[in-house]
């Protein structure tokens, strides 16, 4: 396996403009009911300590700040009537059973009934490790899109990180955007960066909103743990959708987990010869480097880490 420099020494970027402050969202602050409910389910997963690295709770705490628990003001004859999605436990026993699973990934329902509950294993409420570095290497530039981009911490954060950079952030599961959407608001980025309902493997551009009509628009994607939720066809595609968006020279960074992890349950693994399958010179890419890389996990999942690599592939 290639293996691309080493990362820099210092693995904490340093945001490059803090815009406005991380206070604490209140009633009266343009957040509804539900966007509480959402930010108070997120108040499970920030009770435990973040394991992950030794420099991940101080930076969840510093250089990105916090949700803002401290001063949601939660009533509690109002909790919503799906508490099951309320707890870490249940929803980590859902997505972690190979029951829910259809040819090695989970299926796409099952995906969508975790996605954006702020509870999901790759819910972690701060960016990815991988994108941290790639900040650092100077890897997002010009219009960036982040592909399935979840509850939208990775995407604030590039934007944040990289002021330069034009941030659209799609996924097909409209409450990931609602969560992303209220994190935007409590962190004063509202407008920062577009998020986007869509499917991306939907093949009819006429039928994905006009952020995604544009062919060859994009300079980099971003995807965090997003292909490796997908099957064949579901794979074939995004593939096909990622080639008319990008344009020629553009860069995809993608981290999937990989066939060393090999713990049951989770997402499909990816085998450099798949990557190679769905992006090679005759569908319109070289994957230019392949990296050992983990993706993060909520900390009482897989003790918070499962085993990765992130790929560099060049549209040509
Ligand atoms: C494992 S999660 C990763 C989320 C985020 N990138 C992160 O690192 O936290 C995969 C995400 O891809 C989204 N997704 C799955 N299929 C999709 C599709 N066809 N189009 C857009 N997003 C999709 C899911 O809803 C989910 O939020």
């Amino acid at each position: 396996m290639a293996t691309s420099p080493e990362p820099p020494a210092d693995p904490e970027p340093q945001p490059s403009t803090p815009s406005g402050s991380d206070s604490a969202p209140s009633n009266g602050n343009g957040l509804s009911l539900k966007d509480l409910h959402l930010l108070t389910a997120a108040r499970g997963l920030r009770s435990h300590p973040t394991s992950v690295d030794g420099d991940s709770e101080a930076y969840h705490h510093s250089a990105y700040g916090s949700i803002g628990e401290e001063s949601l003001d939660f009533d509690l004859e109002q909790e919503p009537e799906d508490l099951d999605l309320l707890s870490v436990d249940a929803v980590h026993r859902f997505i972690g059973s190979e029951k829910h699973h259809c040819n090695g990934v989970p299926r796409a329902e099952v995906l969508a009934r975790v996605a954006g509950t702020g509870l999901a294993p790759w819910e972690i409420h701060r960016p990815q490790k991988f994108i941290r570095e790639l900040v650092l290497r100077r890897g997002f530039s010009g219009r960036v899109l982040d592909a399935g981009c979840g509850i939208g911490d990775n995407a604030l954060y590039v934007a944040k990180a990289c002021p330069a950079a034009e941030v659209t952030a799609v996924d097909v599961v409209p409450r990931c955007l609602e969560f992303a959407h209220a994190k935007a608001g409590i962190r004063n980025m509202r407008g920062k960066v577009d998020f986007v309902v869509a499917d991306l493997t939907e093949q009819d551009p006429a039928k994905l909103p006009p952020a995604l009509q544009r062919d060859h628009f994009f300079d980099v994607v971003l995807d965090s743990s997003t292909f490796h939720c997908f099957g064949d066809e579901a794979r074939s595609g995004y593939q096909s959708t990622l080639r008319r968006l990008v344009r020629p020279g553009g860069v995809v960074y993608m981290n999937c987990m990989s066939e060393d992890e090999t713990r049951p349950g989770g997402p499909g693994r990816v085998p450099v010869a798949d990557i190679k399958a769905a992006f090679n010179p005759f569908t319109g890419w070289e994957v230019e480097a392949v990296e050992d890389s983990v993706v993060e996990l909520h900390p009482t999942f897989w003790a918070g880490r499962g085993r990765a690599r992130l790929y560099t592939i060049r549209r040509l």
